[in-house]
């Protein structure tokens, strides 16, 4: 198997032995006691979701038909209609919540919000009424490129309520990529804010907006979200700003009833070419995935405080900070800037602050705090929090455990949390009151979930052994396809294993059947936790003028778990300079944003290829990686190869 991971890692999972089990205190309060949802879901798992969705789920007509299952495309709980922001909003309200928190926000200059369900719906209601008044209607799609602001999930939410499905961008990403997804999805509308604020500095979200619409065709307006108050220049007639739509706006607005099967979003993702990918997914089925996965991994009670610290640009923030939260009634809270602002004691002020009990962020965080040193949890009192999460990458076990004993006091379970944009909501971890842990491993399939590691051939391989992750069902929040490519989606994700679904993910299960997983096992990169395609990161490359040719690995990182390492070919004359090498990284940071700026760029005149001229990456992996290199046989011109290894042992030896 190709892999991406670094052998270290897997050395190190092999070698982990020890096992936590849940203590009595927290079974005794836990969501789930016993394994019985297990059996309950194996025995019947058509039945177990519909009595899922019976429980999390308000229909404003029933559904008559669980699952429909056309391979590879399913509808779920077919016939019903609901609409996602009165699931989220006007259920808690109408029960009398709605004077209880859904956002304790925390912005990073220093200001802070508290925003009731009350206080959210009525905002919602009054921006959807606005968007309706744009001419934004059912079945349209509005792009979201903003920080971490309240006015991101009301805007999402406000989508909802019309029909309207949301494609938010990461606010770090690049005026170009904001544009090629507008593109993509046809958006009509697009929201962003003056600008963000970012470790102390700021964040040109409306230049970018007003760059990128250069390129757009299909945006007729824009709205604007006061943040930081300075000037943005606005275009009279496309732009408008948010505060100015909302005011004479009514403070109701009736929610669209839009059938299960609807589309509440897009999000892109990288994919093994450079195009990214629109996930797509509906309405039901993914609410169900994210309040079921959010109240039971989480163990979330109705007191509960939950910080899922993601940004809302990725899959983890929809899911763990909008839908699955809402739709639950729950508590959370929304940081806007860095871990580092104004010191690097910034989230565990946070916690202390509000009591925070539940804390869920990546292991590229936890990483980076560990570099830190304890010092800075040191100086706050943490004894709120009950339990810790993980996800994004694999969790090298020495990091769980000092998130454990540093965070946690060691008194706490630590969930390793596995899944996808694809998936839309967890899909293999520990349920906290039931499953003993095992630090770096994401333990088993959630009950309802089918998962298994495979062999090239489609056989399981026997405990022990590794191979590649799928899923064997169909689950409520699948991706639905991909906008605009059923092709793709097939091929990508459907062609390999025919009836399962291929993750792109290697894995090593072991003789208790917990997943441990290793990595990608295709051309994608996974830094820090976010998924960056190696084409992606190479048109950008080749896209500079003075480049003719490159290719891109990634190579293990310390902190970031994965960091890109190009190999770049100038054209005839250009001279190999460092100057030249940071202007190359911040051409890639131009076009995809600074996630994919590569961390180490080799020049090379000749990049190793096969006879027939295909690039051979397995080797430039092995020599970004200092290792052995594997079977050199179909090289066309072993000398590339000696050369290179030098080259990249001196830009290993600059970052040391
Ligand atoms: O490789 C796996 C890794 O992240 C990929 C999914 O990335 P994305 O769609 O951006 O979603 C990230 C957040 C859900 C997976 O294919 N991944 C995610 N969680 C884990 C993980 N790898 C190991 N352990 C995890 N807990």
């Amino acid at each position: 198997m190709a892999q991406t991971a670094s052998d270290s890692t897997i050395d190190a999972l092999l070698k982990e032995g020890r096992t936590f089990p849940p203590s009595e205190q927290f079974t005794a309060q836990a969501n789930v006691r016993s394994d019985a949802l297990y059996r309950e879901a194996e025995a019947d798992p058509e039945s177990f979701w519909a009595g899922q969705a019976e429980k999390y789920l308000t229909f404003s007509r029933p559904w008559d038909t669980v699952l429909e299952w056309n391979l590879p495309f399913a509808r779920w709980f077919v016939g019903g209609q609901l609409n996602a922001s009165y699931q989220c909003l006007d259920r808690h309200v109408e029960k009398g919540r709605g004077d209880k928190v859904a956002y304790l926000w925390e912005g990073e200059p220093g200001d802070a919000r508290r925003i009731t369900y009350a206080e959210l719906l009525e905002q919602v209601c009054r921006f959807a009424n606005a968007l309706r008044g744009l001419g934004v209607k059912r079945g349209d799609r509005v792009g979201i490129y903003m920080g971490m602001v309240p006015e991101l999930p009301v805007a999402m939410l406000a989508c909802a309520r019309i029909g309207a499905a949301h494609s938010v961008v990461f606010g770090g990403f690049s005026a170009d990529a904001v544009a090629d997804r507008m593109n993509d999805s046809g958006s009509v509308c697009l929201i962003t804010q003056d600008e963000a604020w970012r470790r102390g500095t700021t964040v040109p979200l409306k230049r970018n907006v007003d760059e990128a619409l250069l390129k757009t065709e299909t945006i007729r307006n824009v709205v604007v979200v006061r943040r930081t108050g300075n000037d943005v220049p606005m275009d009279q007639g496309r732009d408008h700003w948010y505060h100015d739509l909302l005011a004479d706006q009514p403070a109701t607005c009736e929610p669209e009833a839009m059938e299960s099967e609807d589309l509440l979003f897009t999000l892109y993702t990288s994919g093994t070419t450079a195009k990214p990918k629109g996930i797509k997914h509906t309405t039901a089925g993914y609410l169900l995935q994210t309040m079921y996965t959010h109240e039971l991994v989480f163990d979330i009670h109705p007191d509960t405080v939950f910080w899922c610290a993601a940004d809302i640009g990725w899959v983890t923030g929809h899911s763990y900070i909008v839908y699955g939260p809402l739709g639950n009634g729950g508590t959370s809270v929304m940081y806007e800037g860095t871990p580092d602002f104004p010191d690097k004691d910034r989230w565990w002020a946070t916690i202390e602050k509000y009591g925070v009990n539940v804390l869920y962020c990546a292991p590229t965080a936890i990483r980076t705090f560990m570099k830190w040193g304890r010092e800075f949890p040191d100086r706050h009192e943490l004894s709120s929090l009950r339990l810790l999460g993980t996800v994004g990458e694999p969790i090298n076990p020495e990091a769980w455990i000092w998130y454990r004993e540093v965070i946690g006091g060691s008194r706490i379970p630590v969930v390793d949390t596995w899944w996808q944009t694809e998936t839309g909501g967890i899909m293999i971890a520990p349920l906290p009151g039931v499953t003993t842990l095992k630090p770096g491993s994401a333990t088993r399939p959630l009950p309802g979930i089918g998962a298994s590691v495979v062999d090239e051939q489609g056989n399981d391989v026997p405990l022990g052994g590794g191979g590649y992750v799928v899923l064997t069902k169909p689950w409520p929040g699948m991706l639905r396809g991909i906008w605009g490519d059923d092709e793709r989606y097939k091929d990508t994700y459907w062609t390999k294993y025919g009836d399962r679904y291929f993750a792109g993910d290697g894995a090593r299960i072991d003789e208790d059947g917990y997943f441990w997983f290793m990595g990608r096992v295709d051309d994608v990169m996974n830094v820090s936790g976010h998924r960056i395609s190696t084409t992606e990161v190479e048109s950008a490359l080749v896209d500079h003028p003075s480049v003719a040719e490159a290719a891109v690995t990634a190579k293990a990182d310390e902190q970031t778990g994965q960091a890109i390492s190009a190999f770049v070919t100038l054209r005839g004359g250009v001279e190999e300079t460092t100057e030249l090498a940071s202007e190359l990284r911040d051409h890639v940071g131009k076009l995809i944003g600074a996630i994919a700026k590569p961390k180490w760029i080799t020049f090379t005149p000749e990049l190793p290829k096969t006879r027939s001229g295909k690039i051979m990456r397995r080797l430039l992996r092995d020599i970004s990686e200092n290792r052995t290199l594997g079977d050199t046989t179909t090289l066309a011109d072993a000398n590339v190869v000696r050369e290179l290894q030098s080259r990249a042992a001196t830009e290993a030896d600059k970052e040391q």
